[in-house]
């Protein structure tokens, strides 16, 4: 059975910076609770006319040239996001298409904010079956579009970007290590959008109610993601008979950065093994792991051999988290 390893990687946030100052105008909030509260101090917003796909695609984009392949040469395309352009045709059958990915398969992935690590996850047993030589994994969202700009509760939080990763067979000891992902639907009230599904359809009565909207029990899903983050990468390390301080580098979902914090001192990692970059992005749902890599990579943080841990919770609620050995 072949490995699966990481060789490439694209990112995109559109050129519109929204700053906590430009908030502080359009809801009762201000610059020093959002900074003390999250650690955001603006997040990317793609214009009115540009949708997930958008992003996406310059993001793919990005990751092809990277490694010199064209479209064709892609097997899979497997797109992660809540905010798909439609419900369909998929998001990944727009982006092959654009990418003239003649001949792959794909596929959108639903799982909110662990969204990129399940998604890397099917992309490397996809690679490891034998059967798919290059997929190409993308995290995108653009969250300002189901955001409700009068919630102060939300509307501070999120972002609009993208990323991709590809994926491709590897040799014994590279790349992908193991994974460890967890879905608990108990907790699905707590942070959904409750309109615009079969269960309540498009009606001038659920647009008037704000119902197409992210609706969040912050508090609930701090305290969750706090637990889940720290429990679940400390049982994937287990499994691997790892210690934290085998890790190089923990890449973590972007959601806040007292979450990041508190679960990286429960591991007792140290500032040098988190890369933390929300003050940048906010959270941008399903595209902050490939974002923060970046920016690893563009600082020197991330170099081929280290052994990286990927951890995200979200929506859902849903759980990821991934060790690779990352090799370029
Ligand atoms: C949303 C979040 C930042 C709120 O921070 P918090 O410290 O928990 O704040 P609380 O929810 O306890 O609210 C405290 C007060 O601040 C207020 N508040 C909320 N948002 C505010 C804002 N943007 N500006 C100013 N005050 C705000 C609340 O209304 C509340 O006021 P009250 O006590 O008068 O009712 C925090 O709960 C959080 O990050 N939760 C996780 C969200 C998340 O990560 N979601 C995505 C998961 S992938």
């Amino acid at each position: 059975m072949p490995g699966a390893k990481i060789t490439a990687l694209g990112c995109y946030a559109p050129p519109g910076v929204l700053t906590n100052h430009d908030l502080e105008k359009m809801v009762e909030t201000s610059n020093e609770w959002i900074l003390e509260r999250t650690g955001i101090l603006e997040r990317h917003i793609a214009a009115p006319e540009i949708a997930t796909s958008d992003l996406a695609v310059e993001a793919a984009r990005e990751a092809l040239a990277q490694r010199g392949i064209a479209g064709t040469d892609l097997d899979a395309v497997i797109v992660c996001t809540v905010t798909p352009d439609m419900l369909f045709p998929s998001t990944a059958c727009l982006v092959q298409d654009r990418l003239g990915a003649k001949g792959a398969w794909g596929f959108d992935l639903v799982a909110a904010c662990s969204g990129f690590i399940y998604g890397l996850t099917t992309g490397a047993h996809l690679i490891m079956s034998g059967t798919h030589k290059k997929v190409l994994v993308i995290g995108a969202d653009t969250m300002s579009r189901i955001i409700d700009y009068t919630d102060r509760g939300t509307c501070v939080l999120f972002g609009d970007g993208a990323g991709a990763m590809l994926l491709e067979p590897a040799e014994d000891g590279e790349g992908f290590i193991g994974f460890l992902n967890e879905i608990d639907g108990s907790g699905g009230d707590y942070l959904k959008m409750p309109a615009g599904g079969s269960r309540m359809p498009a009606t001038c009565e659920s647009v008037a109610g704000r119902m197409h909207y992210v609706k969040q029990d912050g508090a609930q899903v701090f305290k969750y993601a706090v637990r889940k983050m720290y429990e679940s990468c400390r049982a994937l390390l287990d499994l691997h008979g790892l210690s934290p301080k085998d890790v190089s580098l923990l890449i973590p979902h972007q959601a806040n950065r007292r979450i990041i914090t508190a679960a990286a001192e429960r591991l007792g990692l140290s500032c040098e093994q988190i890369i933390i970059n929300i003050d940048r992005y906010g959270n941008t749902t399903a595209a902050t792991i490939p974002l923060a890599t970046r920016d690893a990579i563009d600082q020197g943080r991330l170099k081929k051999g280290d052994l990286v841990l990927f951890a995200a919770v979200g929506a859902g609620f849903t759980v990821g988290t991934n060790l690779w050995r990352w090799e370029y």
